[in-house]
């Protein structure tokens, strides 16, 4: 099986704090936040006012919006190590994870789809939707906050059409080893579906080297866009045997054909894609992206596992229980500590300027490459005062 590689650090290292100073909200908060939305850049709010200086001064512009899309997805495409016909740029993850559910066929031996108890809602309610058409959803159950791999190893099996996972729990923080799970599905003759919402843009991550057949995410997180945009990626052999029957008119082979009489879709993962594109959202993404790709995600990994070390080993001092596993190989971004009521907690930590979340009584702690140890010290600081609320 393949087993997750190492991180080591980056040859040459980037200036973070000038790094820093281009998010603005890092001066007024302790922003701890990256897991639920990403700190804007003045590069994105500069893209998006550009976009309102372009509407006063041109009108329109179709061409330049038509290309802002495309950039983003030669921009998605050059972080994933995939092609750009292999990526589609939806609305969200959902409208991905839908066009893609809607090309299967589940009228047949092959019907079952394999979750696990660690999605994302969205990313499970899609599947269970399409037992109305013939699917049929079966859940993967965690251990002690993990899934182990032997967990997916007796649930996809020969029946299995796809396995539709998320890569790091919005939960716990959780990180699945998703290439030895893609490993089974391959074995077993069955697709593989990643949401990589939670960790991309805090990872070197190649789509093609770890052997997902599609993968979804989104900007607004950790790759420090907006809402309102994500993107799809579809393995290229498959593009041509899946023809989704959830479409539109930026899905079709020639866009601006403006057909009525048929249905033709494009010969790249654009098929997945639906009506007009988010064209606001296209400059901030494209304003983020490039951000991550000017430092480049190998050191903007190594700087995040630094920053997650340095959580963990204060909330071991400190005691405080860790929901989220502790092996490296087994984190991404987020880490989680139990609490006894995750809302008072946060509450208190944001009236003292301290931005975090919460889910299922875990505090979310989840840094990008932005933060510092400084920001580490205010919130255990804080968390001291508050460790009656904390396991
Ligand atoms: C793992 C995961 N998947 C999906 C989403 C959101 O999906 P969508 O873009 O459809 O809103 C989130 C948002 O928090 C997430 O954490």
């Amino acid at each position: 099986m393949i087993s997750i590689p190492d991180i080591s650090p980056t040859a040459v290292e980037p200036d973070w704090a000038n790094i820093r100073s281009l998010f603005p909200v890092l001066e007024k908060k302790t922003y701890l936040n990256s897991c639920a939305y990403g700190a804007l850049a003045t590069d994105v709010t500069d893209a998006l006012q550009r976009y309102i200086r372009d509407r006063q001064e041109k009108g329109t512009d179709w061409n330049y919006w038509v290309e802002r899309n495309d950039s983003v997805r030669n921009a998605v495409a050059s972080f994933l190590g995939a092609d750009p016909d292999e990526i589609a740029v939806t609305a969200s993850a959902s409208a991905g994870i839908n066009s893609v559910a809607s090309a299967l066929n589940f009228d047949q031996a092959r019907n079952k789809v394999v979750i696990s108890e660690f999605e994302f809602p969205t990313n499970a309610q899609i599947w269970y939707a399409q037992e109305l058409r013939g699917a049929k959803v079966v859940r993967v159950p965690e251990k002690d906050g993990y899934i182990p791999v032997e967990h997916f190893e007796s649930a996809i099996d020969d029946e299995t059409l796809i396995v539709a996972v998320t890569h790091v729990c919005f939960r716990n923080g959780a990180r699945l080893n998703i290439p030895a799970i893609a490993e089974i599905a391959r074995q077993k003759g069955a697709l593989l579906l990643m949401d990589g919402y939670q960790c991309f843009g805090t990872m070197d991550f190649d789509v093609h080297r770890v052997g997902v057949d599609f993968a979804v995410g989104g900007m607004l997180k950790y790759l420090l866009g907006t809402a309102g945009i994500g993107f799809l990626y579809v393995r290229e052999p498959l593009i041509e045997s899946l023809v989704p029957t959830v479409t539109g008119w930026f899905a079709q082979s020639d866009i601006f054909a403006m057909n009525t009489t048929s249905y033709e879709p494009a010969p790249t993962a654009r098929r997945f894609e639906m009506g007009t594109p988010p064209v606001p959202n296209c400059y901030a993404a494209e304003a983020g992206l490039k951000i991550l790709a000017d430092i480049g995600l190998p050191a903007i990994e190594y700087r995040i596992g630094e920053l997650t070390a340095a959580i963990i080993a204060e909330a071991r001092n400190a005691g405080y229980t860790l929901a989220v596993p502790t092996d490296p190989r087994r984190h991404g971004p987020l880490i989680t500590l139990r609490t006894h009521d995750e809302h008072a907690l946060v509450d208190i930590l944001d009236s003292q300027g301290i931005v975090t979340s919460s889910r299922s009584g875990n505090l979310r702690i989840s840094p990008h490459f932005y933060n510092n140890e400084d920001d580490i010290d205010s919130l255990f600081r804080a968390l001291r005062e508050q460790k009656h609320l904390l396991v």
